[in-house]
């Protein structure tokens, strides 16, 4: 149900943007070891609206997990997953963004973290939901941005 309703408020609001040809299609994403060396889109990430993306529900919806202290004003936080304040520091920008495609690549094939940009939906496949991604390439990228934004104070 929760999977409908991200791809329906998608479809809607995003729906011009989830084929873009010069995109890197989920399919030919390529994980070096840990990272994806290649911007999805060849366009840099903006970050505030990365900011957006983690804070929207029908979108990211990264705080239903993630803590992350410069958005304590939007809604829930949650701590599923770890707090992303310092993340920056943690990991380097091709790996935040292998995270953020794909989780399982990272960290293990039973992670709660949603793959944003695979159409890999584990067992029992959704019709409606073939050939989407949760996140657009451009999305990931203005994601992945932010993340690089989030250091721990010198
Ligand atoms: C359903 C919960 C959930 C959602 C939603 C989620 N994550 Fe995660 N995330 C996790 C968990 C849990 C981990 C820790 C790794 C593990 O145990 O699988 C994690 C790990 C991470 C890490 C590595 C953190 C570190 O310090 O090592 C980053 C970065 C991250 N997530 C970013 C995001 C972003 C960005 C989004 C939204 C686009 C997001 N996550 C959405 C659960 C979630």
């Amino acid at each position: 149900m929760h999977r409908f309703f991200v791809c329906a408020v998608m479809a809607g609001v995003l729906g011009s943007q989830v084929a873009i040809a010069s995109d890197i299609a989920p399919t030919d994403v390529k994980f070096e070891d840990m990272s994806i060396g290649q911007s999805l889109t060849g366009v840099p990430g903006n970050p505030e609206e990365g900011a957006k993306v983690l804070a929207n529900r029908g979108l990211g919806n990264c705080l239903a997990c993630h803590a992350v202290t410069p958005l304590e004003n939007e809604q829930f936080h949650g701590n599923v997953g770890p707090s992303l304040d310092g993340v920056a520091d943690r990991w380097s920008a091709e790996e935040l963004r292998a995270i953020v495609v794909n989780a399982k690549h990272i960290f293990t094939e039973q992670t709660v973290m949603p793959a944003f940009y695979s159409l890999d939906y584990g067992i029992n496949p959704r019709k409606d939901l073939e050939g989407k991604t949760i996140l657009t390439a451009q999305q990931v990228e203005d994601v992945v941005a932010y993340l690089g934004t989030l250091k721990e104070p010198e």
